[in-house]
């Protein structure tokens, strides 16, 4: 890639994120970047990257100088009328991923508690459930897996954690829409309308439903953080309730959509790993795992200096916008061996950074592996014959951080 001015600052012209064949498949350039400087600036983001598994460990380490504060908000700028939409009606403030200590610490704890193994086991025999009921409705012949699988069943899982009701989950799922490119992507006028006023429309829902659940709690996820603010309402407020219940349904559901169309891909383009796994079923969380690595939802994540830093020798100022190349360090030959093969059975795959690490280290973590681990195993069960189809074109969301193919076409036996 063509690199300038290779001193305190290097500058990469060509990179870009947001460009098809880094769409397509961003894998050679993460590689060459990684391999060429530890860090450079981007003009097509306005953004300094960062390449290597020891920098980006480092800077989810530092939440000093690597603020999480701009984790949220659109790469580029809005259109004024979409402004104008969400300062009419949408009113999220920070909570986890783009809040910074003290407030994070605060509700990351009250959050965790939700979280607890209980309540995480409790949803595995309904995401068996769930994935069992949409397998059943799959026909013989060519499928498409997003519609009828990897989409709705981390939205039905996340509706649920959190305490929707059935009935309004086709309504919140119309209203989710194109809502990456919001924040991640360069979306057009007409589409910022668009996600701006389903984001208005999510964003009333949780008011409302956090003020229901307010005044009548039940057992789920949301009446655990209502009952730790009726002990104490300075833990948690009920506006910060609202914020967690909109940014769950959020990041517990596309992540783990495209993680899961993810996994299937690579395990059906390798063959002979997808028999192992049909053959021996144990397998399947290990496969979980390595594609958490090779090929993960969230290629890239972001931060915003608080000071001047050096990086691998590179000078990054104070308020540079940062992306950490997740998808770079998850195949740092530093820590994987073969790092570009895919392959489940491999030794050293715990270090994977798909979750990222320290502070802000992904709530949903065990909940993503077990989602995925019971629709690859399901499939292996029910479908062990089925097939990539082969000269399908993929697609994947034009944005600089969360990827996965918006349709997966598979012959199914
Ligand atoms: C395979 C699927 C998923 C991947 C790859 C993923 C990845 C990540 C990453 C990279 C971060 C940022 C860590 C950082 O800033 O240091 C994160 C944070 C977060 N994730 Fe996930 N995630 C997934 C699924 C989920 C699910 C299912 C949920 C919810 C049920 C969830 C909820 C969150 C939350 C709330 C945060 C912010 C935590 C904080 O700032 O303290 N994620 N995730």
């Amino acid at each position: 890639m063509a690199m300038t001015d290779m001193t305190s600052c290097p500058v990469h012209q060509s990179f870009d994120p947001l460009a098809e064949p880094y769409l397509a498949d961003p894998y050679p350039d993460l590689t060459a970047v990684r391999e060429e400087v530890p860090a450079f600036y981007a003009p097509s983001i306005d953004m300094w990257v960062i390449t290597r598994y020891d920098d980006i460990e480092s800077a989810f380490k530092d939440p000093g100088t690597f603020s999480a504060a701009v984790g949220q908000r659109p790469v580029f700028p809005l259109s004024d009328e979409a402004r104008a939409i969400i300062a009419g009606g949408f009113h999220a403030s920070p909570v986890m991923s783009d809040c910074d200590p003290p407030k994070h610490t605060r509700i990351r704890r009250h959050n965790l508690k939700g979280f607890s193994a209980r309540r995480v086991s409790v949803l595995e025999p309904k995401v068996w459930a769930k994935a069992t009921e949409l397998v059943d409705d799959i026909r013989p012949g060519r499928v498409d897996l997003v519609p009828a699988l990897t989409y709705p069943l981390p939205a039905y899982m996340i509706f649920t954690f959190i305490g929707f009701p059935d009935e309004d989950m086709d309504m919140l799922k119309s209203w989710c829409g194109n809502r990456i490119a919001f924040s991640w992507g360069r979306p057009s006028p007409e589409e910022q309308r668009e996600i701006a006023t389903n984001m208005v429309h999510y964003w009333r829902y949780c008011e409302e439903f956090v003020a229901k659940r307010a005044a009548d709690p039940v057992d789920d996820f949301t009446s655990d953080l209502i009952r730790i603010h009726r002990e104490d309402p300075e833990a948690i407020s009920l506006e910060e309730i609202t914020n967690v219940a909109y940014g769950l349904s959020f990041a517990g559901h596309e992540t783990t959509t495209n993680f899961t169309g993810n996994a299937i891909r690579q395990l059906l383009s390798h063959r002979e790993q997808w028999d192992a796994l049909c053959a021996d079923r144990t397998l399947v969380p290990a496969a979980v795992e390595e594609t958490l690595r090779y090929d993960s939802s969230i290629i890239a994540w972001r931060r915003i200096t608080t000071r001047p830093v050096t990086v691998g020798g590179v000078e990054i100022p104070a308020d540079a916008k940062i992306l950490l190349l997740l998808g770079a360090a998850n195949r740092d030959p530093k820590y994987f061996s073969a790092p570009e093969d895919y392959d489940i059975m491999r030794g050293d795959v715990r270090a994977h950074l798909a979750f990222g690490k320290g502070i802000h280290y992904c709530i949903g973590a065990a909940l993503a592996r077990m989602e995925a681990r019971i629709a690859l195993d399901l499939l292996a069960q029910r479908a062990p014959g089925m097939r990539l189809v082969e000269d399908q074109e993929l697609t994947f969301p034009a944005n600089v951080s969360f990827r996965g193919p918006r349709h997966l076409l598979v012959d199914w036996p």
